[in-house]
């Protein structure tokens, strides 16, 4: 069972500082240990800030390898691209520029199987272990308790012997780490932002959740789960 430590913020932008900080720090702390570090960042909107202020902080970029926990499967110039918009915020100027970003190709291949596989044949490639393991992910949590692209009721769920996934939603077609991967990080850090996400985040705390309602319980690392989440979500 996770340990959860929540760390409160006034609101968005109180959140985006405090989490650029957390974030610069740990990837510094896994740069004091190993020549490279790797660190999957969330999709989603709440993130966007967070990512802008963490782009201007030094720390050896060159050093840090990149990936999206999850992607859809849409081109990677699209709106709705998680790549696209870490490339406009994180990687679009200043130090944070530097870094290797192992983007998932999408619409270049011939389906979201291929893509998965190609994300499967990259974490194999650049990152140690089996499950694959990550200095730091970042994740969101969606308002029905999801996570990466781990939705409620979803097959991919209860994969175990695999590190990435395809997911279908009824809108889009996703691409996804799968929960040992996300289980197998170093730190897990979640951004949490808006009154919407009260009951989800509620539920995430709550020991005697289920993951099949809120499927970022399966997100079990062995170190404490860090979360920042601003006042609207409580
Ligand atoms: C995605 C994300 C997803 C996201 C949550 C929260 O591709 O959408 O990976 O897991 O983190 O849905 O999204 P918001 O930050 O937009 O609320």
């Amino acid at each position: 069972m996770s340990i959860y430590k929540v760390e409160r913020a006034k609101d968005a932008s109180d959140l985006a500082n405090k989490a650029s900080q957390a974030i610069a720090c740990h990837i510094g702390l896994a740069l004091d240990q190993k020549e490279r570090a790797q660190v999957a960042l969330s999709g989603g909107s709440t993130p966007v800030d967070t990512y802008k202020l963490l782009a201007c902080e030094h720390i050896p970029w060159d050093r840090v390898d990149l990936f999206t926990g999850d992607e859809r499967w849409v081109g990677l110039q699209e709106d709705s691209s998680n790549s696209w918009m870490i490339k406009r915020t994180l990687l679009s100027s200043g130090p944070g520029s530097s870094a290797k970003f192992h983007f998932i190709p999408t619409t270049e291949l011939s389906s979201p199987s291929e893509s998965a596989l190609v994300l499967n044949k990259s974490l194999r490639t650049i990152c140690k272990g089996d499950p694959p393991i990550f200095d730091l992910i970042l994740l969101g949590l969606g308002d029905d308790g999801h996570t990466a692209s781990l939705f409620p009721g979803s097959d991919a769920l209860n994969i175990t012997d695999k590190w990435s996934t395809v997911v279908r939603t009824e809108t889009l077609d996703r691409i996804t780490l799968t929960a040992p991967v996300l289980s197998a990080a170093r730190k897990v850090i979640f951004l949490v932002s808006g009154s919407s996400k009260k009951l989800a985040l509620k539920r995430l705390l709550d020991i005697e959740e289920s993951f099949e309602r809120t499927p970022a319980k399966l997100v079990q690392p062995s170190s404490e789960v860090l979360i920042f989440a601003d006042n609207s979500c409580f």
